[in-house]
Order: structure tokens, then C-alpha cells, then sequence
């Protein structure tokens, strides 16, 4: 009974039509599941051209130990599950579900002809800093405990692997740590078999960055950080050199400032080199500290210029990208503004210099304070839609809706939560997570929406309970995507 459906779309798509990515979206699998590795790397299989996504697979209700998951793509678009590669061992003194086991990454080493996964290795309280070792004989698992270990001696958080394409050669990247001796990151190459470390190339000296990624063109690296802000985003940042042993250039940012990096971090990066150009992808997190298993990924191209010596992140709603020859294109949607919409209840129009026709609809709240679009054309299927939102909470804290934003020890909240319903179908309520923006920016995130075909399509949007309010956040528009 599975196959009408599933040759019907074979038809109307064709089976090399590539998949699209969609920052921020809820991305499932071929199974229908969320995609569950978060913080993780895409290890591409020389050979087959495959992608292998590895991650921290999230256990809704447990905060950490949920083992390292692996899935595989031809297009990074379309992901199938493999299970976890790092299966938690009860009682096993590093790797049981006590045990923090994060950011891992995945590489072939030549020498043994096998994977070697490393990860940060903690105690449940981050009193270790290690750095954890597994191996095994095949890219999806299962992967073998080897060791934990301090890299040199040092204390070691946040972990990146990079992969130098010219030698081949690769380097461990770690944050080590937030006491005062630390704050540091280390750049510090690995031996031929990626086993063991060998040497310091280079040290980040006393920035107290963490995440890192290295990012490299045919001149330059590019090594890539966040602040540390917790769950929390920040303004993410970039250094340029020469050389991995440096000298490495100023920190500067990648993303418009107060967006705070499209409201993610970042943790690894991706060349592509395809047969008319190299792609360069940010992969990144966007991490939901309310419900970390629901975390979603901000993957957006990255547009280089080494002459000027920069890089910049390129926010798209939805894009689509050729593996193949490495090219990749915004998909073109229909928008349809606030500014023309229907207000009810106590929802209003309010003048904004910032917003797109300058009028944002606010006041949206619980079910009768609402904004309804209207006139949008529909396919009768799947179709992705971006709302453009401006979200002021400034992440609050503790018991104060409007604290001091980016502070640090701050409990970063999803503040502004709305409700989605379709031609009025009550019956059919979406959600819409509205994480904080600035005052005056204006982000989007997108929902994957089924209208009918034709042009008479209404969207209504209201305000959901988010623990402390029915509130939405203030919309400035909506666009509607052609489907996949
Ligand atoms: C984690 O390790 C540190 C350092 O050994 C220790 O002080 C701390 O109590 C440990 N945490 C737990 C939960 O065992
Ligand atoms: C490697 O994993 C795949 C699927 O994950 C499995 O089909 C295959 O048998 C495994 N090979 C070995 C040598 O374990
Ligand atoms: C780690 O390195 C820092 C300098 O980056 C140093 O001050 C600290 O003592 C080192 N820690 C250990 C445990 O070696
Ligand atoms: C409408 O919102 C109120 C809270 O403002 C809630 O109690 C009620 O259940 C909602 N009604 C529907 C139909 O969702």
C-alpha cells in the first residue's frame, strides 16, 4: 500500500530531482523521524561520494549520554538512519548514559584502514576535559571503545576535527575550558593514523571561544567560533591565516551582527568540491535548551572572498544544492506581507521602519488575537513556508521577561511560540517555535505546511503557550515555497 504514494512522487519529482535545504526546519528522515545528531561532523566517503552524518543522538528527558548517531546522504538533503555508531555501555566508566559524549567526529585513517571517532569525553559535570577514542572497521559502526584521554596534558571541551585536503593530514581543535588557566583554543596535529596527537600548531590564545571549525580554500584556513553562551546564540566569529601554524588574522563576525549568527553556533564546516565549483557549507546548531532532543540545524552556504579576506554566512530560506557540480541556488517563493493581511481580535499594525513594508502586525496572542493571510496559492501538497518574525524578549532570565540580553548565566527561553492553522482547520494546529531576535531584526523559521491547489488559501497565525504567556511574536511577513 506504501507504493502508490511513493511512485506517484517518483513521477511528478524524478529520481535525481535533488532535495532542498531548509535551515531551521524540522528535517526528517527517510523513516519520518527527526534527525537526531546534533553537534556532530559530515564525513564524506572518498570512494562512493557518500555523506555520513555523525552526532549526539538527544533522548528527550535525559540530558546527556544518548550515545553518537549515524545517518548517510547522497545530496545532504535526504538522510537514512543507521542506528547509533557509539552505543552508551551501562556501568562503562567513560561512555554510560552519565556520561557527557559530544561533538564527535569521524575520519579514515589510511594507516589502519578503519574509522576513528573522537568526541569530548566528560563526567556529567565537565570535571574531565577529555578527549574520547573509538574505532571501527565500518563508517556506520559499531564503533569500539579505545581510550579517554587530555590531550598533551591539557584539558580539553569542545571538540572539532579538521582535515587539511592537500596532505590529508588532520588536527584536533578543542576549547579548554572556562577556568581562568584555560579559555584557550588548540590547534594540534594528530599522527598519520589519527590515533594519538603529536604536536601545538597553533593556540588561540585567551579569546574563550569554543565550537571551533576550520574551513580551507585553495590560499587560506579559516578557523570559525562561537562565544560561549551555553545554549544560547551568539555572535559567531572567524579568523583567516596563511598557514594553520599561523599567524592567524583578528577575529571578526560572519553573520549580520544582532542576528546572532541566524541564531545558531557553529561546530563544523564542509568543502564540497564539485565539477563546476567548491561549495563551502556553515553546519551549525540551533540549539533548543527548552527541549534539546527538538534541536534544529542552521546549514547555510558560506561566500569567501580571499582576496578581501573575508567570509560571510548567506542566509536563504530554502536553497538547493548540487553535490555533484558543487553549485547552489535560492529556490524563489511567493510572499505574502503582513502589512495586507487581516488582523482580529487585539492583533495590530504597527508602524516599523525595519520591517518590510513598514507596518509589522503585532499584539498576536492566544486564539482570537490573530493575523490571517490570505489569496495564497497552494499545490496540495507538502510546501515549505518561512515566517519572518521580530521576537524582543532579549532572552530574559530567570524571572524577568525583559533581562539583559546575551547575559551571561542567563536561562536562555523560547519565549514566543505561535499557532499555524490552515483554510481555519482548528483541527490541524501547527507549531512555530519563535526564537528571541533583537529589537529590530527580523529572523525567519520555517514550517512545512500542505494547502489546497488553487489561489484561496488562508494562513491564520495566533499565540500558543510557551510557559509564561500565549504570546506571538510580531510577523512581518510569509513566504511560500514550491514544493520539493
Ligand atoms: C567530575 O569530575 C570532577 C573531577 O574529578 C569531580 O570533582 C566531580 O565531582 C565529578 N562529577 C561527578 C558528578 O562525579
Ligand atoms: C557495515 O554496516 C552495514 C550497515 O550499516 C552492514 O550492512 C555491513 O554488514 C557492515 N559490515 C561489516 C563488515 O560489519
Ligand atoms: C593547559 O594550557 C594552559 C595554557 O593554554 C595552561 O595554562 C594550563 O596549565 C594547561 N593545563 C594543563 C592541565 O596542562
Ligand atoms: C483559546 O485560548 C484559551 C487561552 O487563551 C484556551 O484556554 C482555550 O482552550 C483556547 N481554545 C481553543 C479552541 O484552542
Amino acid at each position: 500500500m506504501v507504493s502508490s504514494r511513493v511512485w506517484a512522487c517518483l513521477a511528478l519529482t524524478g529520481l535525481s530531482a535533488a532535495k532542498y535545504i531548509v535551515p531551521g526546519g524540522r528535517w526528517q528522515d527517510t523513516n519520518g523521524n527527526l534527525v537526531n545528531a546534533h553537534a556532530g561532523c559530515v564525513t564524506v566517503d572518498q570512494e562512493s561520494g557518500k555523506f555520513w552524518l555523525f552526532g549526539e543522538y538527544k533522548v528527550e528527558g535525559q540530558p546527556e549520554g544518548g550515545g553518537i548517531s549515524v545517518y548517510s546522504s547522497d545530496d545532504l538533503a535526504t538522510w537514512e538512519h543507521h542506528g547509533l555508531a557509539l552505543a552508551p555501555v551501562v556501568d562503562h566508566p567513560y561512555i554510560s548514559t552519565h556520561h557527557i559524549i559530544q561533538r564527535p567526529k569521524v575520519v579514515y585513517s589510511k594507516v589502519s584502514n578503519e574509522y576513528h571517532m573522537w568526541w569530548h569525553a566528560d563526567n556529567s559535570t565537565y570535571g574531565w576535559l577529555l578527549q574520547g577514542f573509538a574505532r571501527s572497521p565500518n563508517i556506520t559502526g559499531p564503533y569500539t571503545f579505545v581510550s579517554a584521554t587530555a590531550p598533551l596534558g591539557n584539558w580539553s571541551q569542545d571538540f572539532g576535527i579538521f582535515t587539511d585536503y592537500k596532505d590529508g593530514r588532520s588536527y584536533s581543535l578543542y576549547s579548554n575550558g572556562d577556568r581562568k588557566e584555560g579559555r584557550d583554543v588548540y590547534l594540534t596535529s594528530f599522527n598519520e593514523d589519527v590515533s594519538a596527537l603529536e604536536k601545538v600548531v597553533h593556540r588561540f590564545d585567551k579569546y574563550d571561544l569554543e565550537a571551533p571549525t576550520i574551513i580551507q580554500t585553495d590560499k587560506s584556513y579559516y578557523a570559525i567560533m562561537s562565544h560561549k553562551t551555553g545554549y544560547r546564540p551568539n555572535n559567531v566569529v572567524a579568523f583567516r591565516a596563511d598557514s594553520l601554524s599561523g599567524p592567524w588574522s583578528q577575529p571578526f563576525m560572519v553573520a549580520p551582527l544582532n542576528t546572532r549568527t541566524f541564531n545558531s553556533q557553529s561546530g563544523f564546516s564542509l568543502r564540497i568540491k564539485g565539477k563546476k565549483k567548491t561549495a563551502y557549507l556553515y553546519l551549525g546548531d540551533q540549539w533548543d535548551s527548552n527541549s534539546l532532543w527538538e534541536s534544529r540545524y542552521i546549514w547555510l552556504p558560506i561566500e569567501i572572498d580571499d582576496h578581501k579576506k573575508t567570509l560571510e554566512l548567506v542566509w536563504h530560506d530554502v536553497y538547493d544544492l548540487d553535490v555533484n557540480t558543487g553549485e547552489w541556488s535560492p529556490v524563489k517563493g511567493k510572499t505574502y506581507y503582513a502589512a495586507y493581511a487581516k488582523t482580529a481580535g487585539g492583533a495590530f499594525k504597527q508602524e516599523a521602519n525595519f520591517a518590510s513594508k513598514g507596518t509589522i502586525v503585532t499584539g498576536i496572542y492566544g486564539n482570537d488575537s490573530t493575523v490571517t493571510f490570505e489569496g495564497i496559492e497552494g499545490t496540495g501538497r507538502p510546501q515549505w513556508v518561512s515566517f519572518y518574525y521580530q521576537n524582543t524578549d532579549d532572552m530574559g532570565f530567570g524571572d524577568q521577561p525583559f533581562g539583559q540580553p546575551d547575559r551571561i548565566g542567563g536561562t536562555w527561553q523560547l519565549r514566543r511560540i505561535a499557532s499555524v492553522v490552515v483554510n481555519g482547520r482548528m483541527e490541524k494546529v501547527e507549531t512555530l517555535y519563535q526564537r528571541d531576535t533583537h529589537k529590530g531584526i527580523i529572523l525567519s523559521t520555517p514550517l512545512q505546511l500542505t494547502m489546497d491547489k488553487g489561489k484561496k488559501n488562508t494562513i491564520t497565525v495566533g499565540g500558543l503557550w510557551n510557559g509564561f504567556d500565549y504570546k506571538g511574536a510580531d510577523l512581518d511577513k510569509i513566504v511560500v515555497y514550491p514544493p520539493e
